[in-house]
């Protein structure tokens, strides 16, 4: 069980480190989600307040977590575990990591499926340019509705969806299985700046498209009256996802951080990064959208249905939409990768399998429970094990994994964290891991022991109450 030890694998610098750990954080919830959501939401009543979560419930949690796993050394649990001996309290704490881990388990498998449709977008795009050409936009002559169909047709073949599932789980399998300093950093430091690289790129190409100031004024405008109950909820359960917290990320990926690194400062750079990309996402992708005269409301659909779409009158429309979701696709990939490690660090620490065998073992696990994510938008509708809670009433496992992390799991991990952070660990470890001193410990302190328990406690609320409040 004791892996830790000066032979244990690690992040090679401080950048490698910070690297992955945006790598982790940027996903499908950025490009994805926030745009989604804040389209949903109204845009910048949404925005405004999502920067407000992030500064102060967001970082807190994630020094929290990062905090946690560099005193540990070890898998989650165990760095869990371990802090809690330190400072006198029971063992039984390290159940704040333990649920991450299940919990992130649970997200890699649906992750993957859509990391799958990203993969089927990418060769739409390909074969579409083979087709039509260089000039002009995608789909050239092609009905719209033609257009939008391509998701749902993907979704009700489930072989095809299946397929694609196992292809991104295998790629995400082969860097875990490499190892922490030449697999997962590696793949972090050169995918990292390409994604960059790609965002910035198709931003500025899609500006001119004429739209850009239209979606300044929609994700900026500050709007007090849009700013609803059911928008702050979104909002902060937006950001916790996006930073990767509640699911033992943070603190399997602190677990290999160095003594010498400054985690506050580590932390904010993540966590500015992360909610930059997730900013300039609205930036690229609603002047895109509203150039071809299209809403911004359509939700999950807006990457899939509406973008592609909007990629119709586009000059240049299928190189943008290939070079977009190949830069999904990466975003998706450092996420999932980061995901896998969770559990497998889990399984080698526990059993003392060496990485190969544990991410395999993992792997075969969430095939098996993304496959059925997977089946589970058609034939497999009716086939889940919760019909009986009223939250879940109607849903397919893709959607009770991802209501039952996101809104359970993820909320109930972080509440143990910050209340174990705030107020049962020994003050002068944490203190000595966080390396604040003077205002900004005070503010810190106030944060963890109280903001932050109280407003996951309310997010907790609503999630398994949905209709207390309007
Ligand atoms: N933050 C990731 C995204 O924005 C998703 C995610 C949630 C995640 N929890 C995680 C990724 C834990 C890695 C580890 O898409």
């Amino acid at each position: 069980m004791e892996s830790q030890g000066s032979g244990r694998d690690g992040w090679s610098s401080r950048s490698a480190f910070i690297l992955a750990a945006i790598g982790s954080a940027v996903g499908l919830g950025n490009l994805w989600r926030f745009p989604a959501e804040a389209g949903a939401n109204g845009g910048g009543a949404f925005v405004v307040f999502y920067i407000l979560c992030v500064v102060l419930i967001g970082l807190p949690v994630l020094l929290s977590e990062t905090l946690i796993g560099r005193h540990g050394q070890s898998s989650a649990p165990e760095s869990a575990r371990r802090l809690a001996r330190e400072s006198g309290a029971s063992r039984h704490w390290s159940i704040l990591a333990s649920l991450g881990v299940f919990s992130a388990f649970m997200i890699v498998s649906f992750y993957c499926v859509v990391g799958g449709w990203v993969l089927h977008y990418i060769w739409v795009f390909i074969s579409d340019l083979f087709q039509t050409g260089l000039t002009g936009g995608a789909f050239q002559g092609r009905d719209p509705a033609e257009i939008e169909a391509i998701w749902p047709s993907l979704a009700g073949n489930g072989a095809l969806t299946v397929g694609l599932d196992f292809a991104f789980l295998a790629i995400t399998l082969f860097f875990v299985a490499r190892g922490v300093s030449s697999g997962i950093e590696i793949m972090a430091v050169w995918l990292m700046p390409a994604f960059f690289i790609l965002l910035i790129a198709i931003t500025i190409y899609g500006s001119f498209g004429g739209a850009f100031s239209e979606t300044v004024d929609y994700l900026f405008t500050f709007e007090p009256e849009k700013l609803t109950g059911p928008v702050m909820l979104a909002a902060v359960g937006q950001a916790f996802f996006s930073l990767s917290l509640g699911v033992s990320g943070m603190i399997t990926y602190g677990g290999y951080v160095g003594r010498n690194v400054n985690l506050a400062g580590t932390s904010v750079i993540i966590a500015s990064a992360d909610t930059f990309v997730a900013l300039v996402a609205g930036l690229c992708i609603f002047p895109i959208v509203f150039a071809a005269g299209l809403g911004a409301n359509a939700g999950p659909a807006l990457m899939f249905q509406t973008l592609p779409h909007a990629f119709q009158s586009m000059p240049l429309g299928s190189v943008i939409g290939i070079l977009f979701f190949v830069m999904v696709g990466v975003a998706a990939l450092t996420s999932s990768v980061a995901l896998l490690e969770v559990p497998t660090s889990w399984l080698m620490e526990k059993t003392g399998l060496r990485r190969v065998p544990a991410a395999c073992t993992i792997a075969f696990g969430a095939m098996i429970l993304g496959a059925l994510s997977a089946l589970s938008t058609n034939q497999l509708a009716d086939f889940y094990p919760l019909n009986f809670i009223p939250l879940f009433e109607g849903q397919g496992v893709f959607d009770v994994l991802d209501g039952l992390t996101s809104k359970i799991f993820m909320p109930v991990a972080a509440i143990l964290t910050t209340i174990f952070v705030g107020w049962v660990a020994d003050r002068r470890l944490i203190d000595s891991e966080t390396g604040l001193s003077g205002g900004l410990q005070v503010i810190w302190r106030f944060l963890v022991c109280w903001l932050c328990p109280l407003a996951l406690l309310a997010i907790l609320a609503v999630g398994i109450f949905p209709d207390s409040i309007g």
